[in-house]
């Protein structure tokens, strides 16, 4: 077991992890951050996606001994004051079904609108191409992440 620090949402956190755990597991069994979703397990999905220094990464993918003094953003920090207009925009358009895609397609699509406020809508695809979602044919999460780029 070794100790390792975070920035997770804002606040510092210590926890112990063994060389092998995945930072899925910790973030959701050990840290009790729930919003990173178990998919595929192995970087096909998307649904686990998280924000590692700003940066859309596959939390299945990454040992959490290797995120230790870094900071990690998810679902949860987000909204810590409160929806953002993404999240409201997913909202009003009704854009999921099931759910189960949102955290992650909301993590890619934040990490997109920080770098670039207003995509196109082929930047938009782009951006959320590696996140599957069974239910929509995502057309109501397009439009929905067109809306706030063109506010
Ligand atoms: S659970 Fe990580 S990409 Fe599917
Ligand atoms: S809304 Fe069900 S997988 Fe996307």
């Amino acid at each position: 077991m070794r100790k390792i620090t975070i920035n997770l949402n804002g606040e510092t956190r210590y926890v112990y992890v063994e060389p092998n755990d995945v930072l899925l597991d910790v973030l959701r069994d050990k840290l009790g951050i729930k919003s990173p979703k178990s998919g595929c397990e192995r970087g096909d999905c998307g649904t686990c996606a998280v924000l590692l220094n700003g940066k859309s990464v596959r939390s299945c993918l990454i040992l959490a001994i290797e995120v230790d003094g870094q900071e990690i953003t998810t679902i949860e920090g987000l909204s810590k004051d409160g929806l953002t207009p993404l999240q409201e925009a997913f909202i009003e358009n009704n854009s999921f079904q099931c759910g189960f895609c949102a955290p992650g397609i909301t993590i890619s699509a934040t990490e997109l609108l920080n770098k670039n406020p207003h995509p196109n809508k082929e930047e938009i695809k782009e951006a959320i191409a590696g996140n599957l979602c069974r239910c929509t044919g995502y057309e109501s999460i397009i439009e929905a992440i067109e809306k706030v780029a063109k506010k």
